[in-house]
Order: C-alpha cells, then structure tokens, then sequence
C-alpha cells in the first residue's frame, strides 16, 4: 500500500522548517509566515502553530490572534477543490437553496461537516459571489458557474473528480 499521504505530509513539514529559517530575524512577520505556511499545507494546522511559535519565539496565543482575525486564514483542514456558493439576496430568489442543498447531496456532506472524507471538496457558502446578474451562483476554485439548476451540480462536480483521477494516473 502506498505511504504518498505520509511522504507528502512530512515534506510540508520540511517545506516550513525552510520557510521558518528565513523569518527568523525580520520583524513583523506573523501574517507572511501564516500565508506562508497556508500555501504550504492549504490551511494552518495546530501542531505548524506550535512549531511557529517554538521556532520564531512567539506565544501561540498571539499566532492564534492573528489567525483568526483575518478570514483569509484557515484552521480547519481543507478539501483540494474550494466550492463556493452563494447565499446573498439575488441568488436566494433564484433558487440559491436548492443549489446549496444539491452541492450538499453530491458530495455527501451531513451533519454540518463542510469537507468531503476523502479531501477532495470543501464547501463554502459566502454572502455574494459579486456575479448577482448570474444568480444563481457557485465558484468551483476559479471557475463562476451562473444560472445553474441543482441537476446540473453532480456533472459540474464530478468534471473535478475527473481531473483528480488524470493526476493521480500521471503520478
Ligand atoms: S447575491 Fe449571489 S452573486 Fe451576488
């Protein structure tokens, strides 16, 4: 059985030692070293803020602080692909619940969980998507997918499933 998952998790961790070293003597470093470390593991784990704070001399509490302050940081881990849909006014009236709820059912989501077992999806309803003419809208990493009927979601989805399976075949 293949260990890629471990081979690949340690390599981050290598990735951040690295990218520690060379914050260690500049100030004001918190929120690069942050986006820094998101880029490497797709969200800011608990045991890289431990390592943040050891390695930079910085209490945890204050890397905490800053972390959940802004909204581009993560804490909780993240699927490869980010599914963005909207919950504003103009796509609520053009059936935006019923294409939330369908996005739910395709990638089997329950209990308030909003990433997929297998990492593949996370699921982030936002407020507006900025593409109100479209409602109603979702955003599949950078794609804009507007005017779109809840049947049509399983296909959408499954084009990035698809994609996932020519990558992992190459590697
Ligand atoms: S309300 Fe949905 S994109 Fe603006």
């Amino acid at each position: 059985m293949c260990n890629c998952g471990d081979y690949i998790q340690d390599m981050r961790y290598v990735a951040l030692e690295k990218m520690l070293d060379k914050y260690r003597h500049t100030t004001g470093k918190i929120i690069p070293v942050l986006q820094k470390t998101q880029e490497i593991f797709k969200y800011i784990p608990e045991e890289a803020i431990k390592i943040i704070a050891e390695e930079l001399k910085i209490p945890s509490s204050e890397i905490y602080g800053v972390a959940t302050f802004y909204g581009q940081f993560h804490l909780q881990v993240r699927g490869k692909n980010i599914i963005r849909v909207c919950t504003g006014t103009a796509c609520h009236v053009q059936g935006g619940g019923k294409l939330l709820e369908s996005i739910t059912k395709t990638l089997g989501l329950s209990g308030g969980t909003m990433t997929t077992n297998d990492l593949m999806f996370t699921l982030e309803p936002v407020a507006c998507l900025g593409a109100c003419g479209m409602a109603p809208v979702m955003m599949i990493n950078e794609d804009t997918y507007g005017r779109i009927s809840p049947e049509e979601v399983p296909e959408i989805i499954s084009r990035y499933m698809e994609k996932d399976g020519i990558e992992k075949c190459i590697a």
